[in-house]
């Protein structure tokens, strides 16, 4: 029998799951977007929650293909299924696009830094989104809108290559219509029935109403598109200290042990993706070590 005289036990804390083991998830639900895009939505095999910060990212591992970093894409206030948007582009992600409801798939995660939405609140928010970059963006979006009375303006600008290539275009109908958000997007190369603007997306920064003095800007793009916004939005008033960017490298461990996506100094995987654009602008035409 134990006396009261001896020392508590320390209690045992939840094991940790492995962050280099994969944990099986089911496809619930797939979505075509483009002829190039998809969105798999994705249950726990166990059941349970996936919480996440806007903007972080997983590993997905398609079985007997490979594994890919993939930005969480769904609103973290459902954390019981995980969503993804994905462009295919090489073997893994053609893989990934030809899964079907009931399919099996590794994810480790979520890894990464989040958009500040935080930081933000207060402010008024531009976001600026070029092709597939919107799909990253799209859970800061949604936690903005949840929280809408925190924030001031708050300006989505989207840029695609053509009107066929436009991301959630429902979607974005509804948040124009049911939300106080000013939507605006761009194509760089318009088609006959295109009624609206043409152009590259940072041809909509001086336009659009906002206070560049109290504003946090998230973006997210080709790195190109990101540079030249960074400095369209400087142009306009924005300090560089305001604005945010996530990068994309090459990666493998997805925890800061491989040195894959090392760039400079710093490991985009565990420092980022998402940055203050000030602590990445020299690396950002670099590629990995
Ligand atoms: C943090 C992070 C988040 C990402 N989020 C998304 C997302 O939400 N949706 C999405 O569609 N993609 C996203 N990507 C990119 C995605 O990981 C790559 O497209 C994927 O790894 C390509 O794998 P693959 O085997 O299909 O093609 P591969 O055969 O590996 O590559 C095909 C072509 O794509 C290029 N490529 C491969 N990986 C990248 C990369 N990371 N950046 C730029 N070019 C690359 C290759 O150089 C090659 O030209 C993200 C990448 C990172 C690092
Ligand atoms: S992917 Fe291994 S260190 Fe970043």
């Amino acid at each position: 029998m134990s006396s009261v005289l001896e020392a508590p036990r320390p209690v045992e804390a939840a094991p940790r799951p492995d962050p280099m083991l994969p944990v099986p998830f089911v496809v619930e639900r797939t979505q075509r977007e483009t002829a190039d895009t998809f969105t798999l939505e994705l249950l726990p095999q166990g059941g349970g929650r996936f919480p996440f910060d806007p903007g972080q990212f997983n590993m997905l591992y398609v079985f007997g293909i490979g594994e890919v970093p993939i930005s969480i894409s769904g609103d973290p206030a459902f954390p019981q299924r995980l969503i993804h948007t994905t462009r295919v582009v090489g073997a893994v992600t053609k893989g990934m696009g030809a899964l079907k409801r009931g399919d099996a798939l590794g994810v480790r995660g979520p890894f990464g830094t989040g958009w500040p939405v935080e930081e933000a609140e207060g402010c008024d928010v531009v976001v600026v989104a070029g092709g597939i970059g919107l799909a990253p963006l799209r859970p800061a979006l949604y936690e903005i809108l949840a929280h809408r009375e925190r924030y001031g303006r708050v300006v989505l600008l989207y840029g695609a290559r053509t009107p066929d290539d436009i991301l959630y275009r429902k979607q974005l109908h509804d948040w124009r219509g049911d939300f106080d958000l000013d939507v605006h997007v761009t194509v760089d190369r318009a088609t006959s029935a295109w009624r609206g603007n043409v152009g590259v997306v940072t041809t909509l920064i001086p336009r659009v109403p906002f206070d560049p003095y109290h504003t946090v800007a998230m973006v997210c793009g080709p790195e190109t598109m990101m540079r030249f916004t960074v400095l369209e939005l400087e142009r306009r008033g924005v300090p560089a200290a305001k604005v945010w960017l996530s990068l994309e490298r090459n990666m493998k461990c997805g925890v800061g042990l491989c040195g894959h996506c090392q760039c400079g100094p710093k490991f985009i995987c565990k420092d980022g993706p998402v940055f203050p654009c000030v602590d990445v602008w020299d690396l950002m035409s670099r590629r990995e070590l």
